[in-house]
């Protein structure tokens, strides 16, 4: 199977910049949120992004025509009864992904391969929650998805070859990423090493030993990040880092997984990053 037609589900950073990575390589997508004001917010990024790009030619006037035609927005999952592959980008809940696992299962034709850009949650408990546990895998874009070159593609114990076999040629010569292969583990690869040096950097802000600007600059000028760890949590959302480390926590049982005091918080008080204004630096919304 070639797949032709994509739904994205979740409308947020990382689904607007996947369906803006598949529209961009030429496929039909469709991407689902549940209501218009979600919509227009993805609208207004991917809109932003594609300009971005032509501005640093990047893409064409045609090209970027042509992306903003293969993209299309819906508020309901009924759309997706045509696509080839779903890839969900909702909020990192299990129990809201294993709820909608089960309704594209509904919903999809039954050759469709149903896919999860989750950072953490187990592959084969949302494979469970389908009548295809053959057809269900991890797809891990980054942050943000149309720059960040990576795909890390996770097999569940239930994952067929064939599956993977589709998924592998499709993110790497049709959306021209580079792809690595993981078990289904909690973090797969890049989290695993990626959680624990953010979090050690949030625990440092925590202990006093260094400001926040310091502590980036550190690695930026130091070890040529391209940003630095504190800012990086920002981009990322200090909910979803929070909700990665949980995870992690909890299937690893290390203590370099448990979030510090200071991010819960700061999730606690709304402080999410860039998305919401302020974390552990200030934005302009
Ligand atoms: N489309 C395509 N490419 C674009 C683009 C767009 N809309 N906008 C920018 N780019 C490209 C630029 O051409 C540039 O490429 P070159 O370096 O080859 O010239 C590159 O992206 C950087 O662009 P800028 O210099 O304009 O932007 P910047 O310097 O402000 O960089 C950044 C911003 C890309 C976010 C950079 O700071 C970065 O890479 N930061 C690290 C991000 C990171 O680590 N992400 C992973 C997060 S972890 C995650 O996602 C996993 C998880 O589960 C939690």
């Amino acid at each position: 199977m070639q797949v032709q037609r994509v739904g994205v589900v979740g409308a947020g950073t990382m689904g607007s910049g996947i369906a803006e990575v598949c529209a961009r390589a030429g496929i039909d997508t469709i991407v689902v949120d549940v209501d218009d004001a979600s919509i227009a917010r993805a609208k207004a990024a991917v809109h932003k992004s594609i300009e971005r790009a032509r501005k640093k030619a990047l893409l064409t006037d045609e090209q970027a025509e042509a992306t903003f035609a293969a993209l299309r927005y819906e508020t309901s999952l009924d759309a997706l009864g045509d696509r080839d592959l779903v890839i969900e980008a909702i909020i990192e809940s299990e129990a809201e992904k294993i709820a909608l696992f089960r309704q594209l299962d509904a919903i999809c034709s039954p050759d469709a391969i149903l896919a999860s850009n989750t950072s953490s949650i187990p592959i084969i408990n949302l494979a469970k929650a389908t009548g295809r546990p053959d057809k269900v895998a991890g797809l891990h874009f980054f942050n943000p998805a149309p720059v960040q070159p990576l795909v890390e593609i996770i097999n569940g114990l239930t994952t067929s070859e064939a599956t993977t076999a589709v998924l592998e040629p499709f993110c790497r010569d049709v959306l021209g990423k580079h792809v690595i292969r993981c078990r289904d583990r909690a973090g797969f690869v890049v989290n695993m090493l990626l959680v624990p040096f953010l979090l050690s950097a949030v625990r440092m802000l925590e202990s006093g030993f260094a400001t926040a600007e310091d502590i980036d600059s550190g690695m930026k000028y130091g070890c040529a990040h391209p940003m630095g760890p504190l800012e990086l949590c920002d981009l990322i959302g200090l909910d979803t880092v929070k909700a990665v480390a949980d995870v992690l926590y909890s299937e690893h049982n290390e203590p370099l997984y448990a979030p510090p005091p200071l991010l819960k918080r700061m999730v606690s008080a709304g402080m999410l990053g860039r998305k919401s204004g302020r974390g552990f630096f200030t934005y302009a919304t």
